[in-house]
């Protein structure tokens, strides 16, 4: 029986190249975003495919969508927990509450909203929970405290999941990726100083497709994948 994975985020970016991924592979896809103009045209030709109107913010929206997706393929083998934005930023001090918050509401409740119900689904048969967080869930980048906070608090997240799922057979991993080419990274382009060196964003969605396609004994709990030029690693 095909397998049924939950990508959330899935109308642009890494969300929408995972599910082109997973659907060629002949999973169940079921896209979640709040465009779903954009969710319909990917699923458009793809049975497998169950576009999904979610909010990540919002409580009520997880809890329906999640609900949704179950009634139309049965079950929940897979969460990729993808759904992120990257705030309007600037030097510290500069940074308003209100991009502080729109960046913890998506980045970090959404990604426990969204993992918390794929848990309650797959907490009697096991399945699996892919966090993307970030290389920015190492190391900043310059004037990007709302982002890199909740990615650095995204790794406990994954860490809690995955130690609260042993026993239940749920899986929990992280992927950091590093400047995939997306609308996220072409606007963080328009706004950086020199060049940045980028990575195609189907390489990332097959590293997701990867990790994904483990037996349930067995977890990638961190997976870094990065442009292999961009200046993560080295020192002065
Ligand atoms: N690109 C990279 O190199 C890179 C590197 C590190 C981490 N990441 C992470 O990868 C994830 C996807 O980023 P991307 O580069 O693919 O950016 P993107 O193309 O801008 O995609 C972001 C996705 O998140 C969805 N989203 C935003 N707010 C939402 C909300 N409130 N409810 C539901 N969905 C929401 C958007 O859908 P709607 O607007 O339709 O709702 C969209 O599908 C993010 O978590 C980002 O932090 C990306």
């Amino acid at each position: 029986m095909a397998k049924t994975i939950l990508i959330t985020g899935a109308s642009s970016g890494i969300g929408a190249a995972t599910a082109l991924k997973f659907l060629q592979k002949g999973w169940n896809v079921a896209l979640l975003a709040r465009r779903m103009d954009k969710l319909e045209k990917l699923a458009k030709g793809h049975d497998n495919a169950h576009a999904v109107a979610c909010d990540v913010t919002d409580e009520a929206s997880v809890i329906a969508a999640f609900k949704q997706a179950v009634d139309h393929f049965g079950q929940i083998d897979a969460l990729f927990n993808n759904a992120g934005i990257f705030p309007v930023s600037g030097r510290f001090d500069t940074l308003t509450l209100e991009s502080w918050q729109a960046s913890v509401d998506v980045n970090l409740t959404g990604m426990f909203l969204c993992a918390r119900e794929a848990f309650r689904h797959m907490a009697a048969s096991g399945g699996r929970i892919i966090n993307n967080g970030s290389i920015s869930s190492i190391s900043p980048r310059l004037n990007s405290a709302a982002y890199t906070a909740t990615k650095h608090g995204i790794t406990g997240l994954t860490k809690s999941i995955a130690l609260d799922g042993r026993d239940l057979n749920i899986c929990c991993g992280q992927i950091d990726i590093g400047n995939a080419r997306t609308e996220l990274v072409e606007n963080l382009i328009k706004n950086a100083d020199g060049p940045m060196d980028t990575m195609d964003v189907a390489d990332a969605a097959n590293a997701v497709f990867n990790m994904a396609n483990l037996p349930l004994d067995t977890n990638v709990l961190s997976m870094t994948i990065m442009a292999n030029k961009m200046p993560f690693l080295g020192r002065g």
